[in-house]
C-alpha cells in the first residue's frame, strides 16, 4: 500500500512535533511494508502574517486529494484569537466535511492522572464529536448591535443526515474488536428538547434497526463531567454534538494525563482524515526541545488505524507506552529528555517490533 499524506506543521512547537511524528510514521512504514508520499504546507500563523491568507480555498481540493492530513498546531501570539482557529482549523473541517472528531481518552500505564484511585483499567473510552454542526454552523446574527437593545442569536443545528452519520459512525466504532461494545449518547435532553429529541430518536432508531447487539446508554452531559471524575470506567464509546464534544474532550485530556499525549481525529470516513494533537502550539515552548511529543505520535498512530494500517498503528501504541514509562513526566521541560529522545524511542521501539 502506499499513502499520499499531507502534513501542516503549523505554528510553535507544532514542527517540531510533527517531526517526531513523521520519524515515528517512517519506522512503522518500513517495519510494517507501506509507502507514503508527503507534502507539506506552510498554513498557519507565519504565512498569515506575511500573506494575510488563512487556508486558501485553492488549498482544499489539492488537501482532499490526500489519503490523510497531518496537523501539528494551528496558533501563534502575534495573531488575534479566532483568525487561525476559524480561518485554518475549522475551514478544513468544514470544507472537507470532516464530520466526525473522534477523542480517544486512554491512560496508559504509569502516567499520572488527577482522578484519585483509578488507572489504566478504568480510564479507557472514546468520544466521537460531531464536528460539522451544532453550535460550530455559524449561523445566528445580531439585531440592533451595539446598541442598549442588542440581541445576539447563536444557532445550534441539527440535521438528521448530520445526526445520523455521526451516530452509525459511533455505533460501528462501539463494535471494533478493540471496544466493549457499548454506546453513550450524551446529550442534554432535559432543557434543549428540539435538538436533543432529534439525537434521542434517531440513536434508538438506527441502534434498533442496525446495531442491536450494541448496548445503548444515555447520559446528560452535566452528569456526564461529574461520571468522566467519579467513574470514567462507565464509558466505552460516547457520541455527542459539537460543543458537547468540544468541551468533555478537556476534561478527557486531563484525566487521561494531559494534553502531551492527547490526540484526535478529524475524519471524513471513507474519504479523508485529518490527525492532530489536541493541544495547543504552545509557543512559550517552542524551538527549546522540551514539548512533548507524544500527542503526536499518537495523531501518527490514529492515521495509521483510520489507513487500514492497524498492526503498525498497535506498535506505535506500544512504543507509546514504552516511551511513557521512561519518561519523568509528561509536562513540557520535565520530560527527563528532550522532545527527539522521545521520538527515537518510540521509533526505536516500533523499528525493533
Ligand atoms: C478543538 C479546539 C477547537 C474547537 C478550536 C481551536 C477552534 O478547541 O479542536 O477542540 O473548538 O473545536
Ligand atoms: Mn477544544
Amino acid at each position: 500500500m502506499s499513502y499520499n499524506i499531507a502534513v501542516m506543521p503549523g505554528d510553535g512547537t507544532g514542527p517540531e512535533v510533527v517531526a517526531e511524528g513523521l520519524k515515528v510514521l517512517k519506522a512503522a512504514a518500513e517495519r510494517a511494508g507501506f509507502s507514503y508520499d508527503l507534502n507539506t504546507y506552510d498554513f498557519g500563523g507565519e504565512r498569515y502574517l506575511r500573506t494575510g491568507e488563512t487556508l486558501p480555498d485553492t488549498a482544499i481540493p489539492e488537501l482532499a486529494a490526500h489519503d490523510a492530513i497531518f496537523l501539528g498546531a494551528i496558533g501563534h501570539p502575534e495573531v488575534k484569537p479566532g483568525i487561525l482557529e476559524l480561518g485554518i482549523l475549522l475551514k478544513a473541517r468544514f470544507a472537507l466535511d470532516l464530520y466526525i472528531n473522534l477523542r480517544p481518552v486512554k491512560l496508559f500505564p504509569g502516567v499520572e492522572t488527577p482522578i484519585k484511585d483509578k488507572g489504566p483499567a478504568e480510564i479507557d473510552f472514546v468520544v466521537v464529536r460531531e464536528n460539522t454542526e451544532g453550535l460550530y454552523a455559524s449561523t445566528g446574527g445580531y439585531l440592533k448591535k451595539g446598541t442598549p437593545d442588542e440581541v445576539a442569536v447563536q444557532e445550534s443545528i441539527n440535521t438528521r443526515k448530520g445526526v445520523e452519520r455521526c451516530i452509525r459512525y459511533a455505533f460501528d466504532y462501539a463494535g471494533r474488536k478493540d471496544r466493549r461494545g457499548q454506546l453513550t449518547l450524551v446529550g442534554k435532553t432535559n432543557v434543549l428538547t428540539y435538538a436533543w429529541d432529534l439525537w434521542w430518536r434517531a440513536f434508538n432508531e438506527i441502534g434498533d434497526a442496525d446495531f442491536p447487539a450494541i448496548k445503548r446508554e444515555y447520559a446528560h452531559v452535566d452528569a456526564t463531567c461529574m461520571w468522566f471524575v467519579k467513574n470514567p470506567e462507565w464509558f466505552d464509546v460516547i457520541v455527542t454534538d459539537n460543543m458537547f464534544g468540544d468541551i468533555i474532550t478537556d476534561l478527557g485530556a486531563m484525566i487521561q494525563g494531559g494534553m502531551g499525549v492527547a490526540a484526535g481525529g478529524n475524519i471524513h470516513p471513507g474519504k479523508i482524515g485529518m490527525f492532530e494533537p489536541i493541544g495547543g502550539s504552545a509557543p512559550k515552548y517552542m524551538g527549546q526541545n522540551v514539548i512533548n511529543p507524544l500527542a503526536a505520535i499518537g495523531a501518527v498512530q490514529m492515521m495509521l488505524d483510520y489507513l487500514g494500517e492497524t498492526q503498525a498503528a498497535l506498535w506505535i501504541e506500544q512504543g507509546i507506552i514504552h516511551a511513557v514509562s521512561k519518561m519523568d513526566s509528561l509536562s513540557a521541560g520535565q520530560m527527563g529528555m528532550g522532545t527527539t529522545d522521545v521520538g527515537d524511542l518510540v521509533a526505536g521501539l516500533v523499528a525493533n517490533a
